[in-house]
């Protein structure tokens, strides 16, 4: 068997064309859409990862604004760029690309975030309302994931979901999204991560596996259940390539599996752009 393959380019340009008709909507109402983004360092991925949000943004018609602080910069320094998108009227939405710098306490600065603003979905407000399953940005990956699967008509509820990683952006919001009793979510969801002996023991039970681990071909073909859905959330760089964590030989097992480049990364930035867009329809009601 060859996989077919989850094409988060193409959803990922549906997603973007919808969006740009609901931001050409408000503009004729006058409401311009702002997405705010600050970069602390000179993390060369991070930089990159930046540069292509705000790409998106022009696509779409989204006006966007940027701060960049140097490596060296102390928390109260991020804290108050912070503060500067928290005030300005233009920036409806904002986040703080992560991983930030050692010395700068990511969980100080993402809980400043004024929780309206919070186009990542990852202030506590806006992680407790996905706890409790009440309307609330979500967090992009997460979000990402869910709408792929969907545009290709696979539906976690009733499955099991194993999910590799738990870490803040990806794993640990994913895996309460899918467990929630709402449609395309409902599933049976484990989360397996560096503290599991032997992970592949859960994940081979798995009909759907997202890899949020991180790390090079993690996920062997061994590992899958033969016509499992397999999703590649976790990136790492290898110079300056991009290497999945997905061995290139479980395409050989699942029914469904992303493709190296454009599966996951394109959704997470969709789904970036569809957080400001409700941001500002929030604005413009208020
Ligand atoms: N770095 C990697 N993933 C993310 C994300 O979803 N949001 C932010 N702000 N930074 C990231």
């Amino acid at each position: 068997m060859t996989a077919n393959i989850l094409d988060g380019e193409f959803v990922a340009a549906t997603v973007r064309n919808r969006v740009a008709t609901e931001v050409a909507e408000l503009a004729r109402r006058g409401k311009n859409v702002g997405l705010g983004t600050i970069l602390v360092g000179e993390d060369e991925a991070s930089a990159r990862y930046v540069e292509m949000k705000h790409r998106d943004c022009a696509e779409v018609g989204i006006s966007s604004a940027h701060l960049h602080l140097g490596q060296g910069v102390s928390t109260a320094e991020v804290l108050e760029a912070v503060q500067e998108f928290n005030a300005r009227p233009d920036v409806d939405a904002y986040l703080v690309q992560l991983p930030l710098p050692n010395g700068v306490d990511e969980q100080v600065v993402l809980s400043a975030v004024e929780p309206s603003k919070d186009v990542d979905g990852l202030h506590p407000f806006n992680l407790g309302l996905l706890v409790m399953g009440r309307p609330g940005p979500l967090p992009c990956t997460p979000a990402g994931i869910v709408e792929l699967l969907t545009h290709f008509g696979i539906d976690p509820s009733g499955k099991h979901v194993a999910i590799l990683g738990r870490g803040l952006t990806i794993g640990r919001p994913l895996a309460l999204l899918l467990a929630l009793k709402r449609p395309k979510c409902n599933a049976a969801v484990s989360v397996v991560h560096t503290g599991i002996a032997n992970p592949e023991l859960i994940v081979r039970t798995a009909d759907i596996v997202i890899s949020a681990a991180g790390s090079p071909g993690v996920v062997k073909a061994s590992w899958i259940k033969p016509g499992a859905v397999v999703v590649g959330a976790g990136t790492s760089w290898e110079g300056r390539r991009i290497v999945s964590d997905l061995d290139d030989e479980v395409a050989s097992v699942a029914s469904w599996v992303t493709p190296r480049l454009g599966g996951v990364g394109p959704m997470t930035r969709a789904m970036l752009l569809v957080n400001a867009l409700e941001a500002a329809k929030r604005n413009l009601g208020s």
